[in-house]
């Protein structure tokens, strides 16, 4: 699969399949959710740009290195993607956070938009677009294109779970865009569910059912 980086860490591994179990509560879920999405963000930081500095250490001065200030923003899809964001600000305290409200309608499962505000120079910022799952591949899409209307250039999505008929519609419309996931699953059920998933990760996380 072109442009998918799938990371599969032994501990991210352990992490998902405690989360995908049926009896796995909310608080655990949620805790789950932020030590793999810190995990996930070791790889997809990795190209960050660096600079040398010069420090003193207690013994000597040398040349280091530290991140060159790339601007990033960190953009989740509500409400599930909401669950990914407190890893990422805890690696990237600087990244600013955008937001963009999408939910799947029941019946025809496109997505319906409610909700966008991002950093207004959102153009000038590599996005990481995060949601646990990608399903059907609609609302990425979406979220993806409001994100072009406003200026976004380079985008890379970060999943825990996706599903081939999501990862093949975000690519068929948007190559460019980096696919990061902890697991691709099997297919889509009936009713454009993940199998076999962990279930609707929006109401997992914030125990709505
Ligand atoms: C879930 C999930 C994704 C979307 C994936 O959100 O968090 O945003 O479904 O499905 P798709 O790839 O077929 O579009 P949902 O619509 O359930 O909203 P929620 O996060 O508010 O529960
Ligand atoms: N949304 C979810 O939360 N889970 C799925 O399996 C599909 C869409």
């Amino acid at each position: 699969m072109k442009n998918v980086i799938i990371t599969d860490h032994p501990l991210i591994q352990h992490k998902l399949t405690i989360m995908r179990k049926v009896d796995t509560g909310s608080k655990d879920f949620r805790e789950l959710l932020t030590e793999i999405t810190m995990l996930m963000g070791y790889e997809v930081t990795k190209d960050l740009p660096l600079v040398d500095v010069e420090i003193e250490t207690p013994i000597q001065k040398m040349n280091s290195k530290i991140l060159s200030g790339k601007k990033l923003a960190i953009v989740p899809i509500l409400r599930a993607g909401i669950g990914m964001v407190d890893g990422f600000v805890s690696l990237i305290p600087a990244a600013k956070v955008g937001h963009i409200g999408l939910y799947r309608d029941p019946e025809t499962h496109e997505p319906v938009e409610y909700y966008c505000k991002l950093p207004q120079d959102i153009g000038e910022r590599e996005v990481l677009l995060v949601d646990p799952m990608l399903a059907t591949g609609g609302s990425a899409t979406a979220a993806i294109e409001l994100l072009r209307a406003k200026g976004a250039k380079n985008i890379r999505m970060i999943n825990l779970v996706a599903a081939p008929e999501g990862i093949e519609a975000v690519h068929a419309k948007y190559p460019d865009v980096d696919i990061y996931v902890a697991a691709v699953d099997e297919k889509l059920n009936d009713h454009k569910y993940i199998i076999p998933g962990l279930g609707d990760a929006g109401d997992r996380l914030f125990g709505t059912k």
